[in-house]
């Protein structure tokens, strides 16, 4: 599959198989989101993976909206990106902080590198990050971010209509 149908192929992937994710797969998706780019280089991204009974539960439990047979929406498989806040560069005038973004572009890199493997994906930022610090033992100056849940879809893409229904349209894309 090229780029361009892996981007048109991805979905938010709510219901998902009991079917594990293999470990090699899981192993890529991870080696896709350490490669990935960083203002300056800095790396301030780091990955919680959560894939047995007790970690998906906690993950869970800070993303508690979305509980489904103890992960969040079933998945059997949830990362979770955390920014080092204070790793990441800073842009002299505004000090804007880059570890949002950078933790970003990981999360973007393991999602479309388990899209390719025919995993599907949720991003979830709806959780509680106070409840995710306290279950992960998180020390001061993580800020996790990001939820992935991965894991064989139980659903299927809506159909190609409706899709390009909710996508900005080109006009409004490129205008601001
Ligand atoms: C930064 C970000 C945060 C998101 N947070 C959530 C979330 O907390 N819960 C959820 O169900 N979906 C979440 N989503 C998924 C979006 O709702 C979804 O990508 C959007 O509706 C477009 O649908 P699609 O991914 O199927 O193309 C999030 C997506 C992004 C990019």
């Amino acid at each position: 599959m090229s780029f361009i149908e892996l981007a048109r192929a991805r979905y938010s992937c709510r219901t998902y198989e009991h079917r594990p994710v293999e470990q090699e797969h899981l192993d890529l998706v991870l080696e896709a989101g350490r490669i990935a780019p960083s203002a300056h280089n800095n790396h301030p991204t780091r990955v919680i993976v959560c894939d047995t009974p007790e970690l998906r539960a906690k993950a869970a439990k800070a993303a508690y909206r979305f509980e489904h047979d103890g992960s969040v929406f079933g998945a059997p498989v949830v990362l979770i990106a955390c920014a080092i806040t204070d790793e990441a560069w800073v842009r002299r005038g505004d000090e804007m902080n880059s570890s949002l973004i950078d933790t970003s572009i990981v999360v973007d890199h393991m999602m479309m590198q388990a899209t390719e493997f025919g995993l599907g994906t949720c991003w979830v930022c709806m959780f509680d990050p106070d409840i995710a610090r306290e279950e992960f033992n998180m020390p001061e100056g993580v800020l996790p971010v990001s939820m992935l849940t991965m894991g064989y879809p139980a659903d299927t893409i809506a159909d190609p209509e409706a899709r390009e229904a909710r996508c900005i349209k080109r006009e409004q894309f490129l205008s601001l």
